[in-house]
């Protein structure tokens, strides 16, 4: 076989350094927010609640846990082709959402110190276990004899200015479903180690294991602003985040089943489990969840993949940009139009049941 087709080659910014996948409305975000509305915050109802994470956060379950070992010391070449490139996608995309975690709360816990200690600290402690995270993909990158630039990432991505509010809904929702998504692959991969075809899969056990603290402190921040949760503008705002993770994941997920297929699991089969958990663990603390057992839901969201398929080709052709706006218009108000009929699908209320079980 040709070299150039076993090793699949990156733009690179420098050698051996990925110029970072361009940004779309698909790809990891990197938030700020209003630091000082954030400081003035008052978790006085939920402080104790708080304070126990903290304690959590504090003991460092994780402290000795990301350590390459011997297994990684091998040659990777035997991953190539297609896979390689779906790979090195893979741990792109996890290292770049992993360090927008890291940078969104090194940032909060630098602006909250001095003002709001309990918090200011859980964000340290959580950008540590982010940074943890980040740096053990990058690492893992290099396997594939590449890394990425962190500091040119951090300077050159775009920040989506978020009220806190908003990024509560957003951080948490990414951190339960990042719990969902790593012991789903981990789960799967102890059934059929057969599949485990690089040694990263088997960290993720105790790694969701952050992701699942740092979701339970959001959950519990947004119980001390019980406003966050009870009005009806909170009712819209959770249903809109559901949505906006859900597709987001699903049209990622699709695209890439390629990836999902090299460790022996269906994307889409993956990606239902995964919603319906990340659906479940929400209804806790939000007020409503999204109907996904009617089958309009993924009906909708197939059209979308269909669109966005249909897009993807007409901007890979040969057709010069002006006239491509005019055949992508239709499919962008397809796409537009489903989400839209998505979001106004009646939601399950589940606020009458807080309270009773947790
Ligand atoms: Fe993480
Ligand atoms: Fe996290």
């Amino acid at each position: 076989m040709v070299d150039s087709l076993k090793k699949p080659s990156f733009e690179e910014i420098r050698p051996g350094v990925k110029a970072p996948a361009k940004e779309t409305i698909l790809t990891p975000r990197f938030y700020t927010t209003d630091f000082d509305e954030m400081a003035r915050m008052d978790i006085s109802v939920n402080e104790d609640e708080l304070k126990a994470i903290l304690e959590e956060f504090r003991t460092d379950y994780n402290r000795h846990h990301f350590v390459r070992d011997e297994e990684f010391e091998q040659s990777w070449d035997r991953i190539d082709g297609e896979t390689r490139q779906l790979f090195v996608e893979f741990l792109e995309r996890s290292c770049t959402a992993e360090f927008s975690g890291f940078l969104l709360y090194k940032e909060l816990s630098r602006r909250l110190k001095g003002k709001n200690p309990v918090l200011a600290e859980c964000f340290a402690l959580m950008s540590r276990d982010e940074a943890r995270h980040a740096g053990f993909l990058n690492k893992a990158m290099s396997d594939f004899d590449l890394s990425l630039d962190l500091g040119f990432l951090t300077k050159n991505h775009t920040y989506t200015f978020f009220k806190p509010k908003f990024i509560f809904y957003a951080t948490y929702l990414s951190e339960k479903i990042g719990y969902w998504r790593y012991i789903t692959i981990y789960r799967h991969l102890q059934a059929h180690p057969e599949d485990r075809i690089y040694p990263i899969f088997r960290f993720f056990e105790n790694w969701c294991q952050d992701e699942n603290r740092h979701g339970d402190f959001f959950d519990a921040i947004m119980r001390a602003q019980p406003q966050m949760l009870n009005d009806w503008k909170a009712r819209l705002w959770c249903r809109f985040f559901l949505l906006s993770v859900f597709a987001t994941m699903y049209l990622n997920d699709i695209q890439r089943a390629k990836f999902y297929a090299s460790i022996g699991l269906n994307a889409r089969d993956y990606d239902v489990y995964v919603i319906e958990k990340t659906n479940e663990t929400a209804g806790r603390v939000f007020p409503v969840m999204l109907d996904v057992e009617n089958p309009e839901f993924y009906q909708r969201l197939d059209v979308c993949v269909k669109n966005n398929e249909k897009l993807t080709a007409i901007a890979s052709s040969n057709t010069p940009k002006f006239l491509q706006f005019f055949q992508k218009l239709p499919f962008y108000v397809s796409n537009g139009w489903q989400l839209l009929r998505l979001y106004l699908m009646k939601p399950i209320d589940v606020a009458p049941s807080h309270g009773m079980v947790r």
